[in-house]
């Protein structure tokens, strides 16, 4: 089994699909890799492009403000990622050959990382986790136990920053997470 350390090694020159050809940085995911709390959003944008670090750019700020209220920070207690490593060209949602090939990455993740919690940020992230075929307006907000794992899902921060009504619905999803995170803590 890789170390965290070494799997970011192995996966930065990825050439896997096309979207190696634009990027500046691959974003592999960052965060403390002794947790049980996981987040993964779709792919970078342009700000995490430029700078190879998650949630870097508007909607990261957002996130993370509203993580910190939770006493939950990339230093100390979770780690974040994206179901694509690089950034698709405008932003666009990651095409299904471009999601697999970059799949087995986060599945390696997870792996070593063994959270207990996964937090789906965003349709994308939802589909890939959790289910294909569903709307992330209908399973936000629930836990699925499957293999060991509690995965819910939430809206991803960009949203927020589009609609600001969701801002209720998304902090209402990340206090169940954190009951649950404290809930498990407190059983280890
Ligand atoms: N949006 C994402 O889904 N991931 C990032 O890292 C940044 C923006």
């Amino acid at each position: 089994m890789f170390t965290i350390e070494e799997l970011e090694e192995l996966v930065k020159d990825c050439k896997k699909c096309r979207l190696y050809k634009k990027r500046t940085n691959l974003v592999f995911g960052e965060g403390v890799t002794n947790t049980i709390l996981m987040f993964v959003g779709e792919a970078p944008g342009a700000d995490e492009d430029r700078m190879g670090r998650p949630f870097v750019g508007k909607a990261g700020q957002l996130l993370d403000k509203a993580l910190t209220a939770l006493d939950f920070e990339r230093k100390k207690n979770f780690y974040i990622t994206n179901i694509c490593k690089c950034r698709p060209e405008n932003n666009r949602t990651p095409m299904e050959d471009e999601a697999e090939a970059c799949l087995p990455y986060l599945r390696r993740q997870v792996l070593i990382i063994k959270p207990k919690i996964i937090v789906c940020l965003g349709a994308t992230a939802a589909k890939y986790i959790i289910d294909r075929n569903t709307r992330i307006s209908q399973i936000r907000g629930q836990w699925f136990e499957r293999k060991g794992y509690y995965l819910t899902a939430t809206f991803h921060p960009a949203a927020l920053l589009r609609d600001e009504s969701k801002k209720r619905l998304m902090w209402n999803d990340l206090k169940k997470v954190k009951a649950k995170y404290d809930e498990i803590l407190q059983e280890l």
